[in-house]
């Protein structure tokens, strides 16, 4: 596991990216990340969407120092800080009940973190559920330590926590003032809904304008619809999810992910100033996908939206061909060479003119930029390759490292 040629101990894990389908938008405790209402979402698969995280302690190194997609950032960040502080709690304890006391990690030695992003950050695509739960995973595997990372997760980032976790998640909110229970469960393995498929449609990879964690605290302090959503919605919400993921029900499933999607995009709106997250072609998307289902009289394909404009849509296998055709159509492609469609593969067939023709809208010629197509996947891993470790023994950055995400599978998804 760990390797300690040298000095160093070095480990290297990756984590994945989740996808609401009840969306967590409120704290009730801004410094311990504790949430208004319990959410619950879907983990995408890593051979298209991950953070991979390196950690190396060594008594050599004089400070704790991270380096963030090939950059160095400060380390003294508060919630940074909240994970090396409960990480290290966790070591403590481990020590000195003397279970599995370490025979090489001291614990004032400092660490190095690097941390790699194969998919855009800040682009609405939760990297800092990932980025903060992979930092979690790893911090514990490098010092050995076991016990509720979720709630540790959680408080790097609130949606971090469903992260460590594969399949379909729950994040229950917990009703201590200390948070022991607020904390990530699976519902499901990700083996459970195997023809479950999942697209980012990315519309813009931009960084957001306003970020989640400021959108939400003025959401919690001005929104009425938020408050009505987390106390009289939510719960009962929460239960037909699960019933709907442990039937496989995709219609129920489908149609409830876009009426949380939507709702927690009014609380957006209800925020004073009012919040916008969805622009032009992300509602163009959502015509398109109730004009598809109208097609059909039966919800085949489902949008959410988190907070930006990209679209997720959750569908399944046997329609997935169809439907990338329709968004061809409606989004024709300005690819500068680069493929449309990234990731897991599928057939491509020809559309019928009845399709297009009932869903009647006016083609937007590069609303879309490119696709993710991807599937449910694992909680966190653990790399067993020391050439995959982003610093070298000295602690420093490899040469290499930044571009190490995007090689193999992850090549087709990178940006
Ligand atoms: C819209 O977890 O990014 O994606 O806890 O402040 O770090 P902080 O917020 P964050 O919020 C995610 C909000 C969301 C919905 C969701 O993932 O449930």
């Amino acid at each position: 596991m760990a390797e300690d040629r040298s000095d160093a101990i070095i480990v290297t894990c990756t984590a994945p990216v989740n996808i609401a389908v009840i969306k967590y938008w409120g704290k009730r405790d801004e410094e311990l990340i504790l949430p208004i209402n319990s959410s619950l979402s879907v983990t995408l698969h890593q051979d298209q969407l991950k953070t991979i995280t390196t950690a190396a302690i060594s008594r050599d190194f004089k400070e704790d120092r991270i380096w963030l997609n090939g950059k160095e950032e400060k380390i003294d960040h508060p919630r940074l800080q909240s994970c090396f502080r409960e990480i290290r709690r966790l070591a403590r304890k481990r020590n000195s009940d003397n279970k599995a006391p370490s025979l090489h990690l001291n614990l004032s030695h400092k660490v190095h973190i690097a941390s790699v992003n194969n998919f855009p950050t800040a682009a609405g695509l939760a990297s800092s559920a990932a980025g903060y739960a992979c930092l979690v995973y790893t911090l514990a595997k490098l010092y050995g330590v076991e016990g509720e990372l979720s709630a540790i997760a959680r408080q790097g980032s609130g949606s971090a926590c469903r992260s460590m976790y594969g399949g379909f998640v729950q994040w229950i909110m917990g009703k201590s003032a200390e948070g022991m229970d607020s904390i990530a469960q699976q519902v499901a393995p990700e083996t459970h809904w195997p023809e479950l498929r999942i697209l980012i449609l990315v519309v813009s990879s931009e960084k957001k304008s306003v970020g989640s964690t400021a959108g939400m605290q003025t959401s919690v302090e001005t929104s009425l619809l938020l408050k009505y959503r987390a106390e009289r919605i939510v719960p009962e919400r929460m239960k037909e999810m699960i019933d709907c993921i442990s039937q496989r029900d995709f219609a129920k499933f489908g149609e409830l992910t876009m009426k949380d999607s939507n709702q927690f995009h009014a609380t957006c709106l209800d925020t004073f100033p009012p919040i916008f997250y969805l622009n032009d072609i992300s509602k163009r998307i959502i015509t398109l996908v109730h004009q598809y289902n109208a097609y059909y009289r039966e919800t085949k394909v489902a949008y959410t939206f988190d907070a930006g404009p990209n679209a997720v849509i959750y569908t399944l296998e046997h329609n997935i061909s169809e439907f990338v055709e329709v968004l061809k159509y409606f989004f024709p492609p300005e690819c500068n060479g680069e493929p449309f469609v990234k990731g897991l593969s599928f057939e491509s067939i020809s559309l019928s003119g009845n399709i297009t023709a009932s869903i009647g809208m006016e083609p937007c010629p590069g609303g879309i930029q490119y696709i993710i197509s991807t599937k449910p996947g694992p909680g966190p891993q653990l790399v067993n390759n020391a050439d995959l470790h982003l610093l070298g023994l000295d602690g420093l950055l490899k040469k290499t490292s930044y571009t190490s995400s995007s090689s193999s599978e992850s090549e087709r998804t990178s940006v």
